[in-house]
Parts: C-alpha cells; structure tokens; sequence
C-alpha cells in the first residue's frame, strides 16, 4: 500500500457502547472515517458495558485485575462493529498486540485494536499505537473538548482550545486514580506518551461529524488541540 500519513484514532467507548455496541453509531463513524480518505490506526474504548462488567466482577470478589480484564473484552467486542462497519478495508481481526497491527498496517488502510494489558486504558493504547506506527498525529473522540473542570457540574469552566503537553499532564493527574471504569480527562499515562514523542493530539466530540473529520484533516475544530 503506497506511504501516506497515519492518524491515530481513541474512539470513546461513551460514544459506541450505552449498554451494547450500537452499530448504529459504529456506522455513522465510518462513514465519516472513510469520507476522510485517511490511513487510520483506531483503538476503540469500553463505555457503560465495560464497566459494568468491571463492577460484576469486583462484586464477585475479582482483583482489579479481573475488573480490567472483563472491560477489555468489551473494547474488543466494540471495536469489532466498528470493524465491520470499516469493511474490508479494516481487515479481518481486531489486534491486542502493537506489533501485529504495526504489521498489518504494511498492508491495510485500517487497524483496529481493542484494550491490551490491565491496568491502563484504550487512551493509551491508542498512543502506544500511534508510536508503533508512526504516526504524529492522534485524535480523541468522546463526548467532549477539555475544560478546566466538569461543565456539567460547574458552569464556570472553561474550555479549552489548545493546551501544552505539561498542562494536560496536569489536569490528567488530578483525575487519576487507576480504576477499572474510572474517568479521566486523558489517561495519564496517555499524555506523557504524547508529550514524549510530541503527537499532537486533538480531543473532539464525537457525535459532531463535522468536527471528527476536521480534527481527522488536521484543520480547525471545536475541540482542544494539544502539542
Ligand atoms: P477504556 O477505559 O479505555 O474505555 O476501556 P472507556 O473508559 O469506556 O472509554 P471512554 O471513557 O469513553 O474514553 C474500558 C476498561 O477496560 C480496561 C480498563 O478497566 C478500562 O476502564 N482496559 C482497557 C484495560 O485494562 N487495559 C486496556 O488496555 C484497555
């Protein structure tokens, strides 16, 4: 396949899982993907499903370990829908390892990847990808741009739109507390692989098409660009 630029993608599993994966939405977004023309490596998130099945297992006893466990098969049950909404192109599996999508990126315009290891979260999946593919440039669709605090809770915040890699590696680590199901703004350990190998980053709302494929383009969006 010729040399063109690869974008990293973080699909939020809010976006594509209220409970199911929604094929629905995991069409919608490939069309979008695809109206890009963009070689992507995409890793996609857990969203309500995850964590509920995190919680079943801490209520049946299970370590934090199972609790991960359980939420990365989720991602993996999720981003296959997006995988077949991708078609073809999107090749026939979905990778838990980098180097095999490293690999498959040689010959697909789309590898998709659903949770690796436990204790870490699709975000940073998603940027260990874009550091085994090569790619520079990485976008975070979820439900929302970065702000200075909760909008839904405090009307005062303020959004972001852009941001220094040491800015939001601060706000990162306020909202790190490394469990299964938690919330953060960007996984910590995501900011600091973006910082270190300076992928500039765009956070977007997902269900805004306009602003995914700008954010996929590199071109201005309502979101927070970092780096
Ligand atoms: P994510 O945390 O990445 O999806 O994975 P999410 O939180 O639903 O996505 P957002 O909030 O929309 O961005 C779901 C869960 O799967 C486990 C973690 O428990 C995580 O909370 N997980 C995921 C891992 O343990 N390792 C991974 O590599 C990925």
């Amino acid at each position: 396949m010729a040399e063109t630029k690869w974008v990293a993608l973080s699909v939020g599993g809010s976006l594509l899982n209220d409970g199911k994966p929604n094929a629905k939405m995991a069409s919608s977004l490939a069309k979008i993907f695809m109206q890009t023309k963009m070689r992507l490596a995409i890793v996609v998130g857990g969203g309500k499903e995850a964590r509920e099945a995190a919680d079943a297992q801490r209520k049946m006893g299970k370590s934090e370990f199972y609790a991960d466990m359980a939420g990365i098969k989720v991602t993996h049950k999720n981003a296959d829908a997006l995988r077949q909404a991708l078609g073809k192109e999107a090749g026939k599996k979905i990778f838990s390892d980098f180097e095999g999508a490293a690999k498959a990126s040689h010959t697909q315009k789309y590898v998709i990847m659903g949770g690796t290891i436990p204790g870490i979260t699709t975000d940073a999946d998603a940027c260990l990808l874009a550091e085994a593919i090569g790619a520079k440039q990485l976008v975070n669709l979820s439900k929302t741009a970065i702000y200075s605090g909760d909008p839904s809770k405090n009307k005062n915040a303020k959004k972001f739109s852009r941001l220094k890699y040491s800015q939001l590696i601060s706000l990162a680590t306020k909202g790190d507390k490394r469990k299964a199901g938690t919330h953060f703004v960007f996984d910590l350990l995501a900011c600091s692989l973006i910082s270190r190998s300076k992928i500039k980053a765009h956070f977007v709302d997902g269900r805004n098409s306009s602003d995914v494929k700008n954010a996929i383009l590199g071109k201005k969006h309502n979101g927070t660009v970092v780096g």
